[in-house]
């Protein structure tokens, strides 16, 4: 029998993560994004990396018609940052409160991100409420930083 929604959310809330803002462009939709922690590597040859992101999420819908997508994994002073993609705001709103330019695929790369990882999408699965979208990695940018943590429903940071 499968567990309860509460049951499983309490489970995964103990999965600490880092968190990324996802981005993509089209021309007739533009730029949109969103922030994301459902991020993993799954191959190194070739280079592929995971997002799973929500049917409903008009970033999602974005990234599957222009067949790329940006990985910005934010630094622990980017709260606010991770809070202006989760919603509640307008895609114009979000970008225009970030530093950010256009990546050689067309995905806005946000500057101050820890890492930005520029992918094509090479597989997308639909996973009950979720794609499950597959990016072959075309090119990455690393900065200094420390990473901005998520566990157990709240922001952490990096301690020795
Ligand atoms: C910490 C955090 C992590 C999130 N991770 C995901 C995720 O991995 N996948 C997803 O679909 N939504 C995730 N969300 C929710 C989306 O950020 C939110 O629904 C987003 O604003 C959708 O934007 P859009 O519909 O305007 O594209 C997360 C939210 C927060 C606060």
């Amino acid at each position: 029998m499968a567990v309860n929604e509460q049951e499983f959310k309490s489970a995964l809330k103990l999965w600490a993560s880092g968190v990324t803002v996802v981005t993509s462009k089209t021309e007739q939709h533009g730029i949109k994004g969103m922030t994301a922690t459902s991020f993993s590597s799954v191959s190194l040859e070739p280079p592929l990396i995971l997002v799973c992101i929500n049917q409903a999420a008009d970033t999602g819908e974005v990234m599957l018609e222009g067949k790329h997508f940006a990985v910005n994994i934010l630094n622990a002073e980017q709260q606010e940052v991770s809070n202006q993609f989760a919603g509640g705001s307008s895609q114009e709103e979000r970008f225009a409160n970030v530093a950010w330019h256009e990546g050689v695929l067309g995905s806005p790369i946000l500057d101050d991100a820890l890492a930005s990882i520029e992918c094509k999408v090479v597989q997308q699965v639909l996973a009950g409420s979720h794609w499950v979208v597959i990016g072959e990695v075309e090119k990455v940018a690393c900065r200094d930083g420390d990473p901005l943590l998520y566990y157990n429903s709240g922001y952490r940071t990096l301690t020795a």
